[in-house]
């Protein structure tokens, strides 16, 4: 089977190593890629948010199985196009992927399938905004209803703080959603997804904010861990019964069906599981933590969910162990990062690569704010956070960043699971 890979993130390297290890993969391709899937999988130039453009490229290289990384591509409808040309493709249509694309969608969608999510209002006209933000208490959660690479949304007790990130959104002409506060511990269920049918991979958790501590702003993700030590062991499967599940059939029942992976960000509060959002895709930085934990092939899973027979796909196998992933940021990132800066030790072992690209010397420098995404595998979360920050120790990137304390708090047994009342 011939992979192509659509992304260039370090999920997408994941994505492109987890394939490398699938007996019935014969060829692997990445476009645009970035340096490190370079390496490993052949590299095609593409814009990735251009349907036309990716589906040509897929009957080029006489793609067997198209895997869409991102969830740009998925909403502009990079997926329909390549299915059009007959190619089978993971991912879904743009109106299913609108479960990532509108926040408002989800949410109506939710609302139908009578999953629990946080209240919310949308504003499109700031002669409304401080009458909403007044109907919501602090801490106040002010989102841009589209998509925002993570990077849209403000939690802050500060109702002046969150007034102006609501106006700058509005400014440039983005509708907002305000939402009540959602507490406790997070956690990231990914899901295979063919209609009705829904597989759950291992739950995760992700690091959004940019410092130690959840201090400082949302970022795209600058860490994660799988599985979760402190979650009871039955919360995938209760999950997909409450959540997942009647969020696909509502799908079906709408006659926009998803077929992909649908990700579920959630909060597990004391009055039980709550949807922070939806995404179409794969997660990042998670999925560098799920796929080194999965045993059974990926490109047989993938290609079940895109062909409509999930449902017959045997049950999947994980290792025993867990997976940690610390990312390493440009200078500058979550704002404008700082590019072109020379990276060492980038070629090492669990070294997955984001923003990343080979100079014309031979040289790998930094492309975006994400560079790497350092993977440590262990026995248990301590020995694979060790090993991922053992592994950091050897990337150097001028004037870079990143989080110290990814998983600590898991591996210190200080996260409680609520116990719902
Ligand atoms: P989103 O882009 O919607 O995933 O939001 C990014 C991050 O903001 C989430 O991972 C949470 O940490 C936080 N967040 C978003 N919505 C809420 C909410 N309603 N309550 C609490 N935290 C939230
Ligand atoms: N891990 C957050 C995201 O992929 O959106």
């Amino acid at each position: 089977m011939r992979v192509l890979v659509v992304g260039s993130g370090a999920r997408e390297h994941a994505i492109v190593l987890a394939l490398a290890q699938d007996p019935e993969v014969t060829a692997i391709a990445c476009a645009p890629g970035n340096a490190g899937t370079a390496a490993v999988s052949e590299q095609l130039g593409v814009a990735a948010n251009d349907p036309v453009a990716v589906a040509a490229l897929a009957r080029r290289w006489s793609a067997d199985l198209v895997v869409i990384g991102a969830e740009g591509p998925l909403v502009v409808g990079v997926a329909d196009a390549v299915r059009a040309e007959g190619i089978t493709c993971f991912g879904p249509s743009s109106s299913a992927a609108r479960i990532e694309g509108s926040k408002t969608f989800a949410k109506d969608v939710m609302a139908a399938a009578g999953v629990r999510t946080a209240a919310s209002e949308t504003v499109d006209n700031p002669a409304r905004l401080d009458a909403a933000l007044g109907r919501f208490e602090p801490p106040y959660v002010v989102k841009d209803d589209g998509l925002a690479a993570g990077k849209g949304v403000v939690v802050t007790t500060d109702y002046d703080v969150a007034r102006a990130h609501a106006c700058t959104l509005l400014d440039g002409g983005h509708p907002v959603l305000l939402e009540s506060y959602l507490d406790g511990p997070e956690v990231s269920l990914f899901c295979l997804v063919d209609g009705e049918t829904v597989v759950p991979l291992l739950p995760a958790q992700d690091f959004k904010r940019v410092g130690d501590g959840e201090s400082g702003p949302n970022t795209g993700g600058m860490g994660a861990y799988a599985p979760l030590p402190w979650a009871d062991p039955d919360l995938a499967e209760t999950l997909v019964r409450d959540v997942v599940a009647p969020v696909a059939a509502e799908l079906v029942r709408r006659d926009v069906p998803f077929s992909g992976l649908l990700y579920a960000g959630l909060a597990l509060t004391s009055s039980g599981p709550a949807v922070i959002e939806f995404n179409c895709r794969f997660g990042d930085p998670e999925t560098q933590v799920v796929l080194p934990l999965l045993r059974s092939p990926l490109a047989a899973a993938l290609c079940a969910t895109a062909t409509g027979k999930l449902a017959d796909l045997p049950s999947l196998q994980w290792s025993d162990g867990a997976a940690v992933t610390v990312v390493v940021a440009a200078e500058g990132y979550p704002g404008t990062p700082r590019l072109g800066d020379v990276i060492t030790g980038s070629e090492a072992e669990g070294v997955l690569h984001a923003g990343t690209r080979r100079r014309d010397d031979g040289a790998v420098v930094t492309a975006g704010g994400r560079v790497v995404s350092v993977v440590g595998t262990g026995a248990d979360l301590d020995e694979a956070r060790t090993e991922a920050y053992r592994r950091l120790d050897a990337v150097h990137i001028a004037g870079s960043h990143h989080r110290t304390d990814i998983a600590l708090r898991a591996v210190n047994g200080e996260i409680a699971a609520p116990t719902p009342s």
